[in-house]
């Protein structure tokens, strides 16, 4: 499998494959992370990450997320993006009906997680870039607890939209809009990593919606 197939125009397409899509692809990856729904490797080329995600929405916010990021890549905020593609695999389901599972891959950037103890000087400042001012501790509970506020209301999205200085964050609410509008927001220190720049680190919105599956369960 081509992992290096750049994502030109347009959206992502199926390709589809039978056999077992997932492990093929990762088993001589390295894993250097896990979440709730994907596994993320260590890339082929330096400074990259494969992220293997599996859904059963060809549709998925995710997808759409990395879509809109592909399409945006001038802007700071969204991960520089280096291939996409989702493999759309039959898995038998009795033995007569199968269901569609789709394996989205995607060659990325590799970020810092905002997380990391060395960061939590700067984390502050890094809030800053995003218009929040007041949170107590730096990356613990309360920052959560205010990037949820902010990032799960409309109403809030348009008051950040309007006041924010950092004219990549105005426009990368604007472009995230219709996707917040209609998918599961998820905007939490976790999802939020860190590109490290001879300007200064830079915030990078990874996963701001839950895929589908969540909404599902
Ligand atoms: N671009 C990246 N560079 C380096 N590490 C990454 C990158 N993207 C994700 N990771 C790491 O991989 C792990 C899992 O990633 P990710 O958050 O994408 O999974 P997830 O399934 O979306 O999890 P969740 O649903 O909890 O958000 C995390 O520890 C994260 O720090
Ligand atoms: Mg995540």
């Amino acid at each position: 499998m081509n992992l290096n197939e750049i994502v030109d125009t347009g959206n992502i397409r199926p390709s589809k494959q039978t056999n077992s899509v997932r492990s093929s692809i990762t088993s001589s990856l390295e894993l250097i992370g896990h979440g709730a729904f994907a596994n993320v490797y260590k890339g082929k080329s330096p400074g990259t990450v494969i992220k293997v995600m599996e859904t059963n929405n060809a549709s998925d916010p995710y997808i759409k997320f990395i879509n809109i990021a592909h399409h945006n890549q001038h802007n700071l905020f969204f991960p520089r993006i280096y291939s996409a593609k989702i493999v759309e695999q039959q898995i038998p389901t009795t033995s007569y009906n199968s269901e569609s599972v789709f394996v989205f891959i995607v060659q990325m950037e590799k970020l810092v997680p905002l997380t990391h103890s060395r960061l939590k000087e700067v984390t502050p400042y890094l809030m800053s870039q995003i218009g929040i001012r007041d949170h107590s501790d730096g990356a613990g509970l309360s920052l959560d607890f205010a990037l949820d506020r902010l990032f799960s209301s409309r109403a809030l999205r348009r008051e950040m939209e309007k006041s924010a200085t950092n004219n990549d964050f105005k426009q990368a609410l604007r472009a995230l809009d219709g996707l917040f509008n209609s998918s599961h927001v998820d905007v939490k220190t976790a999802n939020i990593m860190v590109r490290l720049t001879s300007k200064g680190p830079q915030l990078v919105l990874t996963d701001p919606v839950a895929p589908s599956y969540f909404i599902e369960m």
